[in-house]
């Protein structure tokens, strides 16, 4: 699995929020924080399990928010990044950070109230396998995005050293029935890519961002949308 591989180096980990959620990027990191915590809301006291957790966004928000909460990542220098975060951000106490891959989960069946993974699915090569793990340890519900085969991220996504799957609506669906999931809510969004707004200035990026929403209100937005977010109840 070379996205597995690819997190591993130190340098890319020291990277990755500011190349990503910097400039026009802090429009995507807001956006992924709302969707993870309007999921899984309400989360004061919920028992969560975060898979491929990378640097801590989320661990560290839903700490904050007064979650009990596992961030788990199979690369160390991600992991180290996350930890740095929780110290600096003062909740550290609530979090627990842990080594290890998404394909065997070291925790019993049922084991926790909600389990998400944000950007992992385009990693995997086993989406299958690796949704039946979140499945089993999971007793209420499971979360993630996936990045989407009909979508203006095809311009660039070939281009990607980690590799990227693309899903379609029909494939996640298959993998959530496989998983013995049920489909609570979906959502679609990011009619323009990801890379587009890394590149731009936030001020910039705030109207393309208004321009994106409006058109993502419409059917044809829909379709176009680059990312979807899943929520699924376990059966
Ligand atoms: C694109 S990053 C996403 C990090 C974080 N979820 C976020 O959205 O900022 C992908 C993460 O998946 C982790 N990863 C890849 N394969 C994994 C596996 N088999 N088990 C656990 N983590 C894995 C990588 O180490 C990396 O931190």
């Amino acid at each position: 699995m070379k996205g597995q591989e690819w997190y591993q180096a130190k340098e890319i980990a020291d990277e990755y929020d500011s190349k990503r959620f910097s400039r026009g990027g802090q429009l995507i990191d807001q956006r992924e924080k709302q969707a993870v915590l309007e999921a899984l809301s309400p989360v004061e006291d919920k028992k969560i399990l975060e898979i491929a957790c990378g640097t801590g966004r989320f661990t560290a928000m839903l700490a904050s928010n007064g979650a009990d909460i596992i961030g788990l990542d199979i690369s160390s220098a991600m992991l180290q990044q996350g930890r740095q975060k929780v110290r600096q951000n003062g909740v550290s106490k609530d979090i627990e950070f842990m080594r290890g891959d998404a394909a065997r989960l070291p925790f019993p069946d049922n084991h926790f109230d909600a389990v998400f993974a944000m950007r992992f699915f385009h990693l995997a090569e086993t989406p299958a396998a690796f949704l039946a793990e979140m499945s089993r340890v999971s007793r209420t519900q499971v979360f993630f995005d996936t990045f989407n085969r009909y979508s203006t991220r095809t311009i660039y996504n070939w281009l990607l050293p980690m590799g990227s799957r693309l899903y379609s609506e029909s494939e996640v669906e298959s993998l959530l029935g496989r998983a013995d999931l049920s489909l609570t809510d979906e959502s679609h969004d990011f009619i323009l890519p990801y890379g587009f707004y890394r590149q731009i200035p936030g001020e910039i990026a705030s109207t393309f961002r208004d321009a994106d929403t409006t058109m993502g209100e419409t059917k044809m937005g829909n379709l176009l949308a680059s990312v979807s977010y899943w929520n699924a109840s376990v059966e």
